[in-house]
C-alpha cells in the first residue's frame, strides 16, 4: 500500500489533544500552501477549550471537517468510539493517505481506522519508545507503528528502532513538526505574550513545571512525591514555580485531598505563546511531557524529566535534559546539576522543515533517499 507517482490530491489528518494539534499544524498549513486537500477529522478526546479551541485560534487553523465528539472515556470505549466515526469518515472520503501523529488513543484509533479500510496511513513522530508497556502511550506508538505504509520518525535514532523492529512502511527521516511549530511561534511569544508581568515573573528567576502523566498523577504516593521533590529544590533555592495544570493533575489533586507545597503555583492551562514564554523564560523546567522535553531543548531552556524513562532521549544526550525519576533526592540532584547550564547543544529535532519533507514524502510515493533530514 503506497500512495502512486502521481502524488496525494487528499490527505486526512486525524487529531484528537493538545499536543497533536500543536504538532499538525505545520502539516495543515504545508498541506494549504501546495493546495492539497486536507480533509481534518477532530475525534474530540480533548475538548475544554484550553485544551483544544483555543489552539485552533491561536496557530490560525480551520475548523476541523468533522469533530466525533468521543469526550472523556475509558481508552477501549473511548479508542472503539473514535475507530467507528472514523470509519464512516474514510468510507465516505476515501482520501489518498491518513497522517496521525504521536502516541495518543486518537492516533492508534486514526491509523488503525485507515488500516482496516485499506487506505495508507502515515505516523508523524514514528519510532519512539520508552520500552515501558505499562504506558499507554507505548502501546499506542508500536501498534501503529507497524501498521503504517509509512513512518516518519524524527531522529536517526527512532529509525533505528523501527528498522530493528522490522517495520514493513517506509521510513523516512523528517524531524519532529514541533521544530517547525516553535520556529514559527517562539519570536512572536517573546514580541506579543504578557504572561510574565500577568503573573509577576521575572525573567530567569522561576521554574516552570508540567505533570500530566497517568502514572505520575493517578497514584496519589507518586504525585505527592513528584511535588515533594520540585518544592525542595524551589524552597533550597528560593524560587517560586509555576505549575500550569492539565484537568486530570488537577481532578487527581482534588481527589487525593493533596495539597501543594507554598512554592508551587497553579495556574490554568496556558495558551501556546504564553506558555513558550514561560518555557524559554524559567531558568529550569520540570516536566513529565513529552513535548515539553523537545521544546526546552530547542529553546535552550534546562529540563528535568520527572520520570523513570524517555521516549525522547535524544534530549538527554545532548546535554539538554536529565531523567530524575521520582525520587525527591534525586530530583534536588538532577535539579542542582542541570540548573544554570550553558544553552550550548544541538537541536536534534530537524530544521524546521519536517512538514514540507513529510508532504514531499507522500507526493513522490515514498522516496526515502530525496527525503533524509540534515542533522
Ligand atoms: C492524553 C494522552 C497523553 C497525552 C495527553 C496530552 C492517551 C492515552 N493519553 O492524556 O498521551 O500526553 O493527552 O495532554 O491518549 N479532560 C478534561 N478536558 C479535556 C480532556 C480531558 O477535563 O478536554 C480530563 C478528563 O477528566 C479526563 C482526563 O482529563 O478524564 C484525561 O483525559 P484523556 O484524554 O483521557 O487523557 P490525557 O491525560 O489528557
Ligand atoms: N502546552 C501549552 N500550554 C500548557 C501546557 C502545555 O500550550 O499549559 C503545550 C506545550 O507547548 C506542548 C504541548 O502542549 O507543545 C505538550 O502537551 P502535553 O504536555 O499535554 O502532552 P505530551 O506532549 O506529553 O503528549
Amino acid at each position: 500500500m503506497t500512495a502512486d507517482s502521481d502524488g496525494v490530491s487528499q490527505v486526512a489528518i486525524v487529531l484528537g489533544t493538545r499536543p497533536e494539534i500543536i504538532k499538525c499544524a505545520p502539516l495543515i498549513k504545508a498541506c494549504d500552501r501546495r493546495g492539497v486537500d486536507c480533509l481534518l477529522v477532530h475525534t474530540g478526546q480533548h475538548y475544554s477549550e484550553d485544551l483544544d479551541q483555543v489552539f485552533f485560534d491561536q496557530l490560525e487553523l480551520p475548523t476541523p471537517d468533522y469533530n466525533l465528539e468521543v469526550g472523556s472515556r475509558s481508552h477501549g470505549e473511548q479508542t472503539g468510539r473514535m475507530l467507528e466515526g472514523i470509519e464512516d469518515v474514510l468510507d465516505e472520503h476515501v482520501p489518498d493517505v491518513v497522517l496521525v501523529q504521536g502516541d495518543t488513543n486518537s492516533t492508534l484509533a486514526g491509523a488503525l481506522a485507515a488500516a482496516k479500510s485499506n487506505i495508507d496511513v502515515g505516523h508523524v513522530e514514528a519510532g519512539l519508545r520508552s520500552f515501558d508497556r505499562e504506558m499507554p502511550e507505548e502501546t499506542n506508538r508500536v501498534v501503529t507503528d507497524h501498521i503504517s505504509d509509512y513512518l516518519f520518525p524524527p531522529t536517526e535514532e527512532t529509525k533505528g528502532y523501527l528498522e530493528r523492529e522490522s517495520v514493513s512502511g517506509e521510513i523516512v527521516v523528517a524531524g519532529n513538526t514541533v521544530v517547525d511549530s516553535l520556529y514559527e511561534y517562539r519570536d512572536l511569544a517573546t514580541e506579543k505574550s504578557q504572561i510574565l508581568s500577568t503573573l509577576g515573573l521575572t525573567e530567569d528567576d522561576f521554574y516552570l513545571l508540567t505533570a500530566h502523566r497517568a502514572e505520575n498523577v493517578d497514584d496519589r504516593d507518586s504525585f505527592a512525591q513528584l511535588l515533594d521533590g520540585v518544592s525542595r529544590f524551589a524552597a533550597q533555592t528560593d524560587r517560586e514555580v509555576v505549575y500550569p495544570i492539565h484537568p486530570r493533575a488537577q481532578s487527581r489533586l482534588d481527589e487525593f485531598g493533596l495539597t501543594l507545597p507554598e512554592e508551587i503555583r497553579t495556574v490554568e492551562p496556558l495558551d501556546f505563546l504564553d506558555f513558550l514564554r514561560l518555557e524559554a523564560a524559567a531558568s529550569l523546567v520540570f516536566t513529565d511531557s513529552g513535548g515539553v522535553q523537545e521544546e526546552t531543548c530547542i529553546l535552550g531552556t534546562p529540563c528535568v524529566t520527572l520520570r523513570y524513562t524517555t521516549e525522547r532521549p535524544e534530549t538527554a544526550y545532548v546535554g539538554a535534559n536529565c531523567l530524575a525519576g521520582l525520587d525527591p533526592d534525586d530530583v534536588v540532584e538532577a535539579a542542582s546539576t542541570m540548573l544554570g547550564k550553558h544553552a550550548d547543544w544541538d537541536v536534534p529535532f530537524g530544521d524546521g522543515h519536517a512538514a514540507e519533507r513529510i508532504l514531499d514524502t507522500l507526493a513522490a510515493g515514498a522516496e526515502p533517499e530525496t527525503a533524509e533530514v540534515p542533522k
